[in-house]
């Protein structure tokens, strides 16, 4: 493999604008995100029309900023790689096109990237002395996904599970509203639970059987319950408790859960990665429960980032993946549909 390939990335999938560069898949040269957080506060939730727009207004800008922070132009890069989806159409189609702009001007080869894929490469990102070892299995718990796969190599996945109906991060995010926290949910019931006693409530557990799939649509069923029969309790409702307990049981779900995987398929290392994977206590119970490396990218790396599409794009670049101008928008990509055997990395 070549050393010294410098990739611009751009990621608009959902409702934060991001650029960045890095070198060699692994090096941080810049990384930008403007994110719309506040825009959609008020919705409680991302407000996809308006996410589209509020991308158009701010992507020149924000990959302008990472090639500065990076201190380049673009006859400094090797390849441009974008999201190509997951992800809300209206807003993925903006750094698609603006991509491709780049790359027709310029001359650069386009990657497009699965941002579900990005997700796992920060895991690479995220410390230069050591990196993953395969087989591994990976945690994708975003606010769209919850995905479990095993990895036996670069850019080849196996689906071992995913969630039967709502997401991790959605599950938050809903919960959170049930409680009144606002959005976004999964940082609001982390900073709740902090001062709640998780033991109060029993919430149910879905272990489906041996499965390796998730449900959470039960649990969130449990905390609307529980939230009608202490509306009017004295006190008001127990927020914190009531959060403390819907975090633990899905800390729970996830971990014992990845951990089977991890062991049934011999793996040599963990990766937890998107948005939910930010959630402190997650990473502490996967820290301290793993016999094998765990491998969690730091809090600006879990949530949406162009750094996380470049470190995926590199591999892929790498393996001699090229898209011309005509790819279309993915909005439904699941990582079991990547096009992994024409792009082998050599070993
Ligand atoms: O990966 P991401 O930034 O965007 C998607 O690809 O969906 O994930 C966003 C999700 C949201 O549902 C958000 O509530 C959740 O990640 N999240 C968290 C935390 N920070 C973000 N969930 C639990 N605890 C957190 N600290
Ligand atoms: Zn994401």
């Amino acid at each position: 493999m070549s050393d010294q390939v410098l990739i611009l990335a751009i990621e608009t999938s959902c409702d934060e604008t991001a650029a960045a560069v890095v070198r060699d898949g692994r090096e941080i040269c810049s990384t930008v995100v403007a994110s719309q957080a506040d825009l959609h506060a008020r919705y409680g939730g991302v407000f996809p029309e308006m996410a589209s727009r509020q991308h158009i207004k701010t992507i020149q800008a924000v990959v302008q900023d990472a090639l500065d922070g990076a201190g380049m132009t673009l006859a400094g890069i090797d390849a441009l790689a974008v999201t190509r989806g997951p992800g809300l159409p209206g807003s993925l189609v903006v750094g698609v096109n603006l991509a491709k702009g780049l790359a027709l001007a310029s001359g650069l080869p386009l990657i497009g990237v699965n941002h579900l894929e990005g997700h796992i490469y920060a895991a690479w990102l995220a410390g230069y002395d050591r990196e993953p070892q395969f087989p591994l299995v990976a945690l994708v718990v975003s606010g769209g996904h919850t995905e479990l796969v095993l990895m036996k190599d670069h850019l080849v996945y196996e689906s071992l599970g995913s969630t039967l109906d709502d997401a991790a991060g959605e599950a938050f995010d809903k919960t959170a509203r049930l409680l009144d926290l606002g959005y976004p949910g999964g940082p609001r019931i982390q900073k709740a639970a902090e001062d709640g006693n998780p033991q109060r409530f029993d919430f149910p557990r879905a272990w489906l059987e041996g499965s390796l799939d998730f449900s959470f649509s039960g649990l969130k069923t449990a905390v609307l319950r529980q939230v009608q029969s202490l509306q009017e309790a004295p006190g008001g409702i127990p927020v914190s408790d009531i959060a403390a307990g819907f975090q633990e049981a899905v800390i729970d779900v996830l971990v014992t859960k990845t951990l089977r995987a991890a062991q049934e398929r011999e793996a040599r290392s963990i990766v937890v990665a998107g948005g939910v994977s930010a959630n402190k206590p997650l990473r502490q119970a996967f820290e301290s429960a793993a016999e094998i490396p765990v491998f969690i990218p730091p809090l600006a790396l879990c949530t949406d980032n162009a750094a996380m599409i470049a470190a995926a794009g590199h591999y892929r670049f790498q393996a001699g993946q090229r898209d011309g101008l005509n790819f279309d928008i993915l909005p439904n990509w699941p990582l079991s549909e990547l096009e992994t055997a024409a792009f082998r990395l050599e070993a």
